[in-house]
């Protein structure tokens, strides 16, 4: 019999949908083929029409017109936060099945509405809880379900975002500004709280959360700063300098074509005047002192789950490298995971430790897949395959569990705002 093929089409060709995802679907041709693409940027709708040999009737600028009719198995939504919801309306109506970018919605009441339009159709959503495909995370959860530390008693998690991470999408990029997209303990942390309960393997109960916009603030811009960092006097002992981190650290990279670098210019093959172009005219030349920014910087929240596990979580935008850092303490050990530093360590009582290295784990495909998120966005993409034809409804990441998550984001971001008074989850899940 010939191997069945899934149709996709993609709404929305950025670095998620053009990139993370749509090369490595468009690689993978004996599962998937690309039938149409949605993108209002004329560029890159061409760029990845040709890239993914999509047919020009099948490339939209005009979303209206691609809800015109069903065009494919799958709808892969990659679009900006805010469109999400509306989006996976209109495609569910359609009869799609949906993969869709994290965040959903920041609010309750569409979470509730889009797992129920879900289940009344019958349709698939799977969210882009990458990390959990990752070999790491899978090799986490699974000692913990074969009690290597006994019974789970409480866990720690930090989130380090990496100082020109921070600067670079929450407050000059795209999710600086709560108004226009999403709180950021729900832009960059509903994985956080995804993976928190998935270990814990309950629903959360009560959160309670404190953090602030603590540095980038027009307050602690230095004396004589410039609006663009290009102009600037500071521009070579500032930490934060546009002109250090996407040109001549670009120089000292070896001028790749990578993140950050190809996210701040469209113009392929990257040139030091397409960089200074934008740094002249685009968000992400600007002073990090001079935006229009309102998310945080620094957030923790602490949890109490309804199997009694306690867990604290700490989102850092100021940290030197970035990754995720993890401990569970149990009745007969604990674990530890430092991700940066490639080591994850089983401690039981009284027995020499065991040790691994992050990047030698190995899953049931025999590797850790390719690409972001240490191999989980192209993992989640071999998952997708593996249970369309038979186990669809129950993707790892399905909507139902993501809801969770979001609703544990949607809670921390209450308290905060509110003095950190503890938030009961029950008011969430009406
Ligand atoms: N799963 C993860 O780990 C992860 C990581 C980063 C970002 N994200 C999420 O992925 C989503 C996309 O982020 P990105 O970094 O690719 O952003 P991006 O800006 O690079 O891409 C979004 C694209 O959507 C296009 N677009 C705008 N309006 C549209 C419309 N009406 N119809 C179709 N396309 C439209 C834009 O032109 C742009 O090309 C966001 O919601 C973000 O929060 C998820």
């Amino acid at each position: 019999m010939d191997k069945q093929i899934i149709s996709i089409s993609i709404l929305g060709v950025g670095a998620r949908g053009g990139e993370a995802y749509g090369r490595y679907i468009y690689e993978c041709k004996d599962k998937f083929k690309i039938i149409s693409l949605c993108e209002p940027n004329e560029f890159r709708l061409e760029k990845y029409g040709e890239a993914f040999e999509v047919a020009e009737e099948n490339r939209f600028l005009s979303e209206d017109e691609f809800f015109e009719k069903k065009r494919s198995d799958v709808l892969l939504i990659a679009t900006l936060d805010r469109l999400h919801v509306r989006q996976a309306v209109k495609a569910l109506d359609l009869g799609y099945d949906l993969v869709l970018e994290k965040p959903i919605s920041d609010d309750a009441d569409e979470l509730r509405m889009l797992v129920e339009k879900a289940k009344a159709n019958g349709r698939m959503v799977m969210v882009c809880h990458v990390l959990r495909y990752t070999t790491m995370i899978r090799k986490l959860k699974s000692l913990l379900d074969e009690g290597a530390i006994g019974k789970l008693i409480s866990m720690d998690q930090t989130e380090n975002v990496c100082f020109w991470h921070q600067a670079h999408s929450f407050v000059r990029g795209n999710w600086r500004n709560r108004e226009e997209t999403t709180p950021m303990i729900m832009q960059k942390c509903c994985h956080d709280m995804d993976l928190i309960q998935y270990f814990i393997d309950a629903r959360c109960k009560s959160v309670a959360s404190k953090g602030s916009l603590a540095y980038f603030k027009s307050e602690n811009r230095p004396e004589g700063a410039a609006d663009r960092c290009i102009d600037c006097k500071h521009r070579s002992d500032c930490k934060f300098s546009a002109y250090t981190i996407y040109l001549e650290q670009w120089k000292k990279d070896g001028c790749p074509e990578a993140i950050p670098y190809n996210l701040v210019t469209d113009v392929l093959p990257i040139t030091e005047e397409a960089l200074i172009k934008s740094l002249r005219e685009s968000m992400y030349g600007r002073c990090v002192f001079a935006c229009d920014n309102n998310v945080v910087d620094n957030q923790t929240v602490i949890m109490q789950f309804e199997n009694g596990v306690t867990a604290t979580f700490k989102m850092e935008g100021f940290t030197a490298r970035g990754g995720r850092d993890f401990r569970f303490f149990g009745t007969e050990g604990e674990i530890e995971l430092c991700e940066i530093e490639d080591r994850l360590v089983l401690r039981r009582y009284m027995e020499d430790p065991v040790v691994w290295k992050i990047s030698e784990l190995v899953d049931d495909l025999g590797g850790q897949g390719e690409g972001g998120h240490g191999g989980g966005d192209h993992r989640m993409i071999d998952s997708l395959y593996r249970i369309y034809f038979s186990d669809k409804l129950n993707a790892s990441s399905s909507i139902e569990c993501s809801v969770e998550s979001h609703y544990m984001a949607l809670a921390s971001e209450k308290s905060r705002l509110e003095g950190g008074r503890l938030v009961d989850l029950t008011e969430y899940r009406k």
